[in-house]
């Protein structure tokens, strides 16, 4: 899809928070790359649950947001011009990011964001799979190598393994040779399974609180969830959330350490991940596609809270 005008571009933004209803496709100026800055034609863009949240103003107090809002923080693209001082990009180079959540996002025609928070997109992959990969990844790969120090032979649960971000996980931890227990409905158990999970959990038919002595809890639903999972792990265990503050004194009664991971753009980790899905060791799933126009059904979507993989925007033509 060209732009409208010369000049112009498409881009789904926000003048209030609040619904769905508050996402309109309008026709904008394409931006101009400041210093140290690219701008990306954007072929495919993730969308994430931190996107209708954003949307909604849940996040308003922790990110500072002037409206109107391009909403969209994983993309995929290519260079289409750059800002002084940038070496290591040219036009047309393939890249992908999570780019900075605090600026305007990717469900547009193009993006301007710095230079150091993209890496080069997998080379096996279509734009539309590349876009599904680097904020659930990304946190994924914080959350359990990071912070968790994740090693061979580490019990690791994941909880919503069907998930964006449980699937990156279970694929990053069977990487690091950790024993991988997972949480989700039964339509997802043979999937999961086939991704590397070596136990899993249906949470409508079984409760995981049963598991014990485990190394790694990596929380990704907050609420009772959490509460549960800290007597599954062992003394000197540790619990990592990316859904809600763990609270430091059931971390000190349960002698385990707590964190709460939120996910920083890293351009180098985004490298080895593409390197990662070219040598065939991480698999990427995408639950559903949506045009720009229908953007609003994938946000419903992305609410409804059981999607397989990720939804993706599609911006250009493939
Ligand atoms: N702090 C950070 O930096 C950060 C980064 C990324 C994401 N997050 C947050 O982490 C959460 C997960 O993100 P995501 O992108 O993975 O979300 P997602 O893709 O929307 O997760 C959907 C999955 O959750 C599963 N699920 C729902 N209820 C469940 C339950 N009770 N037990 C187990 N699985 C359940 C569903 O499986 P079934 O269909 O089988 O029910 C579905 O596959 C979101 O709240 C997101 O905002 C935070």
């Amino acid at each position: 899809m060209s732009t409208m005008n010369e000049g112009q571009m498409r881009a789904v933004r926000i003048h209030n928070y609040g619904g769905s209803e508050q996402m309109e496709l309008e026709s904008i100026t394409v931006p101009k790359p400041a210093a140290g800055e690219v701008l990306i034609k954007v072929h495919a863009a993730g969308v994430n649950p931190v996107d209708w949240k954003i949307r909604e103003g849940y996040l308003a107090e922790v990110i500072p947001h002037t409206l109107p809002l391009t909403l969209g923080w994983d993309f995929a693209g290519e260079v289409a011009a750059v800002g002084q001082h940038v070496e290591k990009w040219r036009v047309g180079d393939a890249v992908y990011a999570r780019p900075d959540l605090s600026k305007n996002g990717a469900y547009a025609e193009y993006i301007t964001v710095s230079a150091n928070e993209i890496a080069s997109k997998p080379k096996t992959l279509s734009w539309q799979k590349s876009a599904a990969v680097p904020l659930v990844t990304l946190t994924a790969w914080q959350a359990l190598n990071d912070i968790g120090q994740l090693k061979q032979g580490d019990r690791v649960l994941i909880h919503a393994g069907a998930g964006g971000v449980g699937i990156a996980a279970i694929q990053l931890a069977k990487q690091a040779g950790a024993t991988v227990y997972t949480t989700a409905s039964s339509r997802n158990i043979e999937f999961l399974k086939s991704i590397g999970a070596d136990e899993v959990i249906d949470y409508t038919q079984q409760d995981f609180s049963k598991l014990a002595d485990l190394d790694i809890v990596f929380d990704t639903m907050g609420g009772e969830v959490l509460e549960k999972s800290w007597a599954t792990l062992k003394k000197g265990g540790c619990l990592i959330s990316i859904a809600e503050i763990p609270n430091e004194e059931l971390a000190a009664k349960h002698e385990v350490s707590a964190n709460f991971c939120f996910v920083q753009a890293n351009s180098g980790q985004l490298s080895e991940i593409s390197n990662l899905i070219d040598s065939g060791d991480i698999t990427v799933e995408v639950d559903s596609v949506f045009r720009l126009d229908d953007v609003a059904k994938a946000h419903e979507k992305s609410e409804s809270g059981h999607t397989r993989g990720k939804i993706v925007i599609q911006i250009q033509e493939e």
